[in-house]
């Protein structure tokens, strides 16, 4: 039987083990796909002899992802990028991590969103709310599909600032409470701040958005953002948070597993029943 973990700190809200274990028997495979919590002083030992109790990999989640990429023996292009790691396994005796997230964002509005990215909408651009890790990924993803123009923008200006550095001349910095007309017109808006979760709130007014913008937000609970709720009464096209949920999790399964899982109607359908919301 092959065995693959969810580790991090607490662990016990992950829907994870819902998506992975639903294509185990989708598949056919003998296989299990298991919470393991596992405190901060336990797990460097834990991530670094998880085959020694039987896993071939997993992913890690909140507070150990930076952790995860500095333990690794190998880490991919896009782990590096980001700082971070969410899935990891074992390879001749070294432990090797990749980071998903980015993955996960992209193939989302590939499925939901046909020509997302053409040229017109590279050129105008992408506005990020938020400059935490979740940012990272996502500026990171959009430069890789060619967007030549990004605004990071955050409450805290000087870790937009730090992050654009970072990124290069393709992004610029802002404050979240003082958006510039120009960085408005993005053709791309996405949440990454906690801001409407579960708190009633909008990081910013979308009524100011581009009548032809696409709205993502990476908050899954609740489904419907007010963010969202309000860019779709303007008619805007509103991505959810949950599909980014589901489309990172398939390259972890197909490492661990060998087989490539779908994102379906079905287990979107079935996590969302787990969320208590409607499909
Ligand atoms: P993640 O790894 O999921 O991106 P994070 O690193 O904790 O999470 O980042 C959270 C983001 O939400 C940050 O951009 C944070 O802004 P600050 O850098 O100014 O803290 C943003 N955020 C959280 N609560 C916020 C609030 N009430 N108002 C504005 N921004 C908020």
């Amino acid at each position: 039987m092959t065995r693959a973990f969810v580790t991090g700190w607490p662990v016990k809200h992950s829907r994870s083990p819902l998506i992975h274990n639903h294509w185990l028997v989708q598949h056919g495979i003998d296989g299990s796909y298991e919470k393991q919590p596992c405190d901060p002083d336990d797990f460097t030992s834990f991530i670094s002899g998880f085959q020694n109790e039987g896993f071939v990999g997993g992913n890690v989640t909140l507070p150990y992802k930076e952790q995860t990429f500095a333990l690794a023996d190998e880490v991919d292009k896009v782990a590096k990028a980001v700082g971070a790691a969410n899935t990891v396994w074992h390879e001749n005796g070294k432990l090797h991590a990749t980071n998903t997230d980015v993955y996960g964002f992209l193939a989302n509005l590939d499925q939901q969103v046909p020509g997302w990215g053409e040229p017109e909408r590279q050129r105008r651009g992408a506005l990020i709310l938020g400059a935490g890790g979740a940012s990272r990924a996502i500026i990171y993803g959009l430069l890789e599909r060619g967007f030549e123009n990004i605004t990071i923008a955050n409450r805290t200006v000087s870790k937009a600032q730090n992050l654009a550095r970072a990124f290069g001349h393709k992004c610029v910095a802002a404050g979240i409470s003082a958006l510039s007309d120009e960085c408005l017109e993005a053709a791309l808006i996405v949440n990454t701040t906690s801001i409407g979760m579960g708190d009633g709130q909008r990081p910013v007014d979308p009524s100011l958005f581009a009548k032809d913008a696409i709205v993502n937000d990476i908050v899954y609970a609740p489904l419907v953002t007010p963010l969202l709720a309000t860019a779709k009464e303007a008619g805007m096209l509103t991505i959810d948070g949950l599909g980014m949920l589901l489309h990172q999790a398939v390259p972890g399964f197909e490492r661990w597993f060998g087989v490539r899982p779908e994102v379906t109607d079905e287990l979107r359908g079935l996590v969302l029943t787990d969320l208590g919301e409607s499909a």
